[in-house]
């Protein structure tokens, strides 16, 4: 019987426990059991609530990128900034080859847009030993529309004091800039090339003056000319011009001044005259800092214009150039004989009459619209022999053309009108897809290949 009472007692026990737990519980949410529905509502609440908390997340994850990235460009930028100043040879150099003015020019950065129609043109001046650089630096302050636009910075090899005396007067009174090329040494040559010497020198100095103009001034173009050279009175007007035109054509490589053929009675009178050149002629020439940036690297050792003239080099590619000369040269000594320059450079007609290029539309130079009139304009014009040309007999017409096969032919037609009959990589002088364009006895002439011509021959040398 106490057996049975103590089970009754413990049963009830445990029973009072449990209903006395199931109230106290069911009365923390009083009256009410969750529904589904509402956990649900609960659910979307709290998912809402991590996706905001993500989103600032996320946004401050961006920021932190951007801030990242915007360091990252600073750093290079100032690298870049940094290895252009340590290529500064000049002040590296020894104290005799310091550059003597302190270095005053615009420049642009590399990420900088270029407008084509104000961007600065320095003018290189390739100087060694003639104290007449005065001459060539007189024309160019006195036609330079714009000492901000084109800087003049002059260039000395050789170390030759009075020259170097001369320039400095120009570094005081109108601000142009003289830098040194710092290597003087002899270049060791085997007895056949000695006699070249100072080609190879040259090709030292223009290799070493252009990475001045484009990896330290870090300019987009420059005007190159040498201490021998007259200029015209629109040279400046000529190559800003010309300069929309080079950055925009690809396969434009450069804008010269000189015209191979431009010997007086050999041009015609008209001054705006302006043609494509397959011959490379240098003397008073533009290229863009890309075109140095390809061949910088592989510059030559000697013949630096040669080199240029080569197909490895050219690539089909083409200067402007003018009718009449905007350079003329009087440099009687220098590397070269002077004979060449008896013969033929002191013949040369400089222009002297000014020619407002900017304010005309130049877009007749570029290929898609320059081949096309050309051609027909070359092969509409009537055929002639040379000695049709060379009697007169056709002198009713406006313009004649005579035509070569070979080589020979060419040499030997050059040689009667007069004009140069010398090839380079198989381009002669002036030429333009083979048709050389010159005056004969007040006659356009054209001596061109037959129509259906396709390349030059590079055996023809
Ligand atoms: C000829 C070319 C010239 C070209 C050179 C190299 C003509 C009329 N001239 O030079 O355009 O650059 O061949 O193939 O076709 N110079 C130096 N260091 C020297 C010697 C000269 O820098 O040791 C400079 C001169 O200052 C000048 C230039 O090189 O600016 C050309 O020298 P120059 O003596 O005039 O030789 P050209 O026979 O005219
Ligand atoms: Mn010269």
């Amino acid at each position: 019987m106490r057996r049975k009472h103590l089970v009754v007692v413990v049963v009830t026990i445990f029973l009072c426990w449990n209903i006395m737990m199931y109230y106290l519980l069911v009365s923390k949410n009083p009256g009410k059991s969750i529904s589904f529905e509402e956990k649900l509502t609960w659910l979307e609440a709290d998912i809402k609530h991590e996706l905001k908390e993500n989103t600032g997340l996320l946004e401050q994850l961006r920021k932190l990128r951007q801030d990242a990235e915007r360091q990252a460009r600073q750093k290079a930028q100032e690298a870049i900034e940094r290895q252009a100043d340590r290529n500064v040879a000049p002040v590296e150099g020894p104290a005799q080859h310091r550059t003597e003015a302190p270095v005053k020019v615009p420049v642009r950065t590399n990420n900088e847009p270029v407008d084509a129609n104000s961007v600065i043109l320095p003018i290189l001046m390739i100087a060694c030993d003639r104290v007449s650089v005065s001459r060539s630096l007189d024309q160019l302050l006195k036609y330079r529309t714009s000492p901000e636009r084109f800087p003049i910075i002059v260039s000395q090899d050789c170390g030759h004091q009075a020259t170097s005396d001369v320039i400095q007067k120009y570094v005081v009174s109108d601000n142009i800039i003289h830098i040194k090329q710092p290597d003087l040494s002899e270049i060791e040559l085997p007895w056949p090339k000695k006699k070249f010497s100072g080609y190879y020198k040259i090709a030292r100095h223009y290799k070493w003056a252009l990475n001045q103009i484009f990896h330290h001034f870090n300019h987009s173009a420059v005007i190159i000319v040498e201490d021998d050279l007259d200029i015209s009175p629109d040279f400046f007007e000529y190559f800003a011009a010309t300069y929309p035109i080079l950055t925009s054509d690809p396969s434009l490589w450069c804008v010269s001044a000189w015209n191979d053929n431009g010997k007086g009675g050999m041009v015609s009178d008209e001054p705006e005259l302006l043609y494509r050149s397959d011959f490379f002629p240098g003397l008073g020439w533009m290229m863009e800092r890309k075109l140095w940036l390809e061949i910088g690297p592989k510059w030559p050792v000697t013949f630096w214009d040669d080199w240029m003239r080569h197909q490895d080099q050219r690539k089909e590619r083409v200067c402007i150039r003018p009718e009449i000369c905007r350079t003329s040269t009087f440099g009687k000594k220098g590397v070269s004989l002077g004979l060449f320059y008896e013969k033929h450079l002191k013949h040369i007609k400089l222009n002297d009459k000014f020619v407002a290029f900017t304010k005309k539309d130049l877009s007749y130079l570029k290929k898609e619209n320059y081949d096309p009139w050309f051609t027909h304009m070359v092969y509409e014009t009537p055929e002639v022999t040379v000695a049709e040309v060379m009697s007169g007999s056709k002198k009713h017409l406006k313009a004649l053309r005579v035509t070569y096969t070979t080589k020979e032919q060419f040499k030997s037609v050059a040689k009667r009108l007069g004009i140069m009959d010398d090839f380079k990589a198989g381009v002669p002088r002036v030429a333009y897809r083979g048709v050389t364009s010159f005056i004969y006895s007040g006659q356009r002439i054209y001596l061109a290949p037959k129509s259906d011509w396709q390349k030059y021959d590079l055996t023809w040398t």
